[in-house]
């Protein structure tokens, strides 16, 4: 029986990691150095956040930006080699599965102002891990979800929820691994929010400078009225 894309996807960024490290420090990817990167701290910031959660957080690239706007961040993340990583440069890091959130939020030692999915979200059952990660909020907390934009990750394909691979072909040749990913609709991402008892704040799409192309979905939610109290 073929392993299960979740299980090959959580194993391809330990394959990985070290691939993904360099490509990262040395601004490999255009999309992150014209656009992305800028609108995730600037979305962060703009929640005015005491203390920040970031949920798959690499090499630790955000934690160390908001480090210099002067706020305390605390990254996770499933891969034990990328949290080295992010741990030779400083900062709070702590290697954390999702599937050890679902099942013991307390394990987050939360609460936080704003936690933040920055291109994290890659799996098919996102809903439990959001529903888990709402409890870890403070009263007024914001969850931040950037991914690629649905209409430039489809390519050809049709535009429907499934699983893809991302071969990394464009990152360089040092990547190991291909990486399973879910590919999810603009509709899709919306219901799996409404599902985790969370409610859409605002919406963003930034674009590329030059060809105006949309380049990643930016999705800030709160929790649902009435589901402060619910568990996931
Ligand atoms: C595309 S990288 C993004 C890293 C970082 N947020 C950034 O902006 O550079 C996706 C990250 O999600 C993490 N991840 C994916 N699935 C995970 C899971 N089930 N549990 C913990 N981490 C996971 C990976 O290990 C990887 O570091």
């Amino acid at each position: 029986m073929s392993e299960h894309p979740e299980n090959l996807l959580v194993r391809s960024w330990e394959a990985n990691a070290d691939a993904w490290t360099t490509a990262i420090r040395t601004a490999r990817v255009e999309s992150r150095r014209v656009a992305t990167d800028a609108a995730i701290v600037a979305a962060v910031l703009a929640t005015q956040p005491q203390r920040v959660l970031d949920v798959g957080c690499g090499e630790g690239w955000l934690v160390r930006a908001l480090a210099g706007h002067g706020i305390a961040a605390l990254g996770i993340d499933g891969s034990a080699l990328l949290i080295a990583h992010a741990r030779e440069l400083g900062g709070s890091f702590r290697v954390l599965c999702y599937d050890q959130i679902v099942a013991d939020p307390a394990a987050l030692n939360g609460p936080f102002t704003t936690i933040v999915c920055n291109f994290a979200l890659l799996g098919a059952d996102i809903t439990l891990l959001l529903a888990a990660l709402r409890t870890a909020l403070t009263d007024n907390g914001r969850i931040i979800i950037q991914t690629v934009h649905p209409f430039t990750a489809c390519g050809d394909e049709p535009y429907r929820d499934g699983w893809r691979t991302e071969t990394f072909a464009a990152f360089g040749d040092e990547f190991r691994a291909p990486m399973p990913w879910f590919f999810r609709t603009v509709g899709s991402w919306i219901a799996a929010l409404a599902a985790a008892g969370l409610v859409l704040d605002r919406c963003d799409e930034p674009l590329h400078p030059h060809s105006g192309r949309p380049l990643s979905l930016l999705l800030t939610c709160c929790a649902a009225p009435n589901r402060s109290e619910a568990t996931p």
